[in-house]
């Protein structure tokens, strides 16, 4: 039987908090004066939480001490986590479990590989926590996507070659890992944004089941 390693990035892919990083980082930008548009937020997309915060201040042309950048970092976090606090299955995306339960069936391994540190807390709102292989989130890495690093390490867990991955993003910087890391990127998300991506569906309603088994096939 053929195995492939399938990985998921978990903000925008399975869940729907990707709305929540831009409001808790558009608060923030907007109380340093600084403008922070949707367009800005593409490129925050999939992006550390540190990195992210460099990027804004760049953009508003400005820089903090060290200890108020810290600050900076929890207050975002905290407006984050107050947006999650009451998540539930609810906000599983559409048609995410679809994919999961025919992987399953297909026995097929799957991995999380996601750039947040939240990633745990947030699958086990949601109740997914028991059906990942293995987790790699942002407190397992040295290195930020595009880096590879997060898709290379879940690969090493589900013991499979990078070259037979398959990796769902709906950032630009995470479809960039997983061309870094050999992987097919599957983009989640728009056609002008997500081009680097070997195949783009607008959410997982597009895509089929007979579109997963030919990718365990292939
Ligand atoms: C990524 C999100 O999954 O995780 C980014 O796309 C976010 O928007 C990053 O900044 C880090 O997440 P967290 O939860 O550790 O701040
Ligand atoms: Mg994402």
């Amino acid at each position: 039987m053929n195995k492939k390693g399938f990985i998921f990035d978990l903000d925008g892919v399975i869940v729907d908090t990707a709305k929540y990083h831009f409001l808790a980082w558009k608060k923030l930008a907007n109380d340093l004066g600084i403008d922070f548009s949707e367009k800005q937020n593409e490129e925050l997309k999939g992006v550390s939480r540190v990195k992210s915060l460099e990027k804004i201040l760049d953009w508003g042309k400005t820089t903090v001490p060290e200890a108020v950048f810290t600050e900076l970092m929890a207050k975002k976090n905290n407006d984050y986590l107050k947006y999650i606090e009451k998540m539930d299955q609810d906000e599983i995306l559409a048609d995410v479990p679809k994919v999961l339960d025919f992987l399953k069936d297909e026995q097929q391994p799957f991995a999380l590989g996601s750039a947040s540190k939240n990633a745990r807390a947030i699958l086990e709102k949601v109740a997914l926590i028991e059906d990942f292989k293995s987790i790699v989130d942002g407190t397992d890495v040295s290195k930020a996507k595009p880096d590879p690093e997060v898709f290379l390490i879940a690969a090493k867990e589900l013991k499979i070659v990078p070259e037979n991955c398959i990796v769902f993003e709906d950032s630009v910087a995470g479809v960039q890992a997983a061309n870094a890391a050999n992987m097919i990127s599957i983009g989640i998300g728009e056609k002008e944004t997500l081009k680097e991506a070997d195949y783009i569906f607008k959410d997982f309603t597009e895509i089929s089941t007979a579109f997963i088994k030919e990718l365990i096939e292939k």
